[in-house]
């Protein structure tokens, strides 16, 4: 993808074909056009069947249905394959809104369950391994972290950790992620209630979700055990094909254009649930601010198209 042009003052979205394809289908693509805004070339490369109404691949709505990945973009197919694969610690970056946690919680194999792990400033090492709670007895009971029951799964097989934000977890807890997210062969963690030790069953895996660019903000220990990293640059295909036809291309570009004129799917959620009641235009006012003629004018010129 290519960068959007800033040095223009007046950007705008700009979807240039929609072309019949075989099938009856309709292929968009959403250029940058010579005011700057939305690079997107191509964009999802999506087949709009005519009986569902929404990007498809045969048909399937499921992440996890391997015959629905014959045209994911590129990032999308990359997560795929690494878990697939058996990639087991994997990062997933870039624009927010792209989808990268809802893969963590729902893409690969997750018979044994998937945790979250949102990370914070304020967060201890009581959200990762556990702490002790009072337990209406008059005694203390060991509660577990996400990251110790995620070791422990379904009791036969790891479960998934899903990290997010990882860039913002205090010195401290990404001291004690590095033991906890290391290779089956190296973490241990002793109980404190029975002594006893423990490691990650078979199964166990790591995704971690941050939005910053450049992964060498990232403690070179941490980053060094997730040999794979993926910059998701577009919303998933499932993701877009929860708006109506007429967003989606937009949505698109704008995922991922320049970051002061990035916007992220959930705006476009929350226009096309506020448009209904209140038009379009107020609802772009509301929901894209400055942002709002943009919007409503590539709306516009996608409708003559
Ligand atoms: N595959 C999908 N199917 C349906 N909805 C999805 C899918 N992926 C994402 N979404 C929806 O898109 C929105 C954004 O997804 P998500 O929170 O995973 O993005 P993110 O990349 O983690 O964003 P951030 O970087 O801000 O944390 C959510 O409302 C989510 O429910
Ligand atoms: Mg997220």
């Amino acid at each position: 993808m290519t960068p959007a042009d800033s040095s223009h003052a007046t950007p705008r979205f700009s979807p240039r074909s929609a072309e019949p394809r075989a099938g009856g289908a309709v292929h968009r693509r959403f250029v940058l056009d010579g005011s700057g805004l939305h690079v997107c070339e191509p964009a999802v490369d999506a087949v709009i069947d005519p009986a569902l109404g929404r990007p498809t691949t045969n048909g399937s709505t499921n992440m996890n249905d391997d015959t629905s990945t014959e045209q994911l973009p590129t990032c999308w197919q990359d997560v795929t394959d690494a878990l697939t694969s058996g990639i087991d610690r994997i990062i997933l970056f870039g624009p927010p809104g792209t989808g990268k946690t809802f893969a963590g919680l729902h893409l690969g194999n997750l018979g044994a369950g998937a945790q979250r792990l949102i990370c914070n400033e304020d967060m201890t090492a009581a959200d990762v391994t556990g702490c002790w709670m009072p337990n209406g007895e008059g005694t203390w009971s060991w509660h577990d972290g996400a990251v110790v029951r995620a070791w422990r799964g379904n009791g036969l097989l790891g479960g998934r950790v899903v990290a997010d934000e990882i860039d913002r977890a205090s010195g401290d807890v990404l001291s004690l992620l590095l033991n906890m997210f290391d290779s089956r062969e190296s973490a241990t963690w002793r109980h404190p209630e029975s002594g006893k030790v423990h490691k990650p069953r078979k199964g166990f895996s790591v995704i971690m979700t941050t939005n910053v660019e450049n992964l060498r903000e990232l403690p070179v220990a941490l980053r060094d055990r997730f040999p794979v990293a993926i910059r998701i640059d577009q919303p998933h295909p499932d993701a877009v094909a929860r708006l109506p036809f007429d967003l989606r291309g937009p949505a698109i570009a704008a995922a991922d254009a320049d970051p002061d004129r990035r916007v992220s799917i959930r705006a476009f959620f929350a226009f096309d649930q506020l448009r209904k009641k209140l038009g379009e235009e107020r609802a772009a006012r509301i929901v894209f601010g400055p942002r709002a003629s943009d919007v409503l004018d590539a709306l516009r010129v996608d409708r003559v198209a």
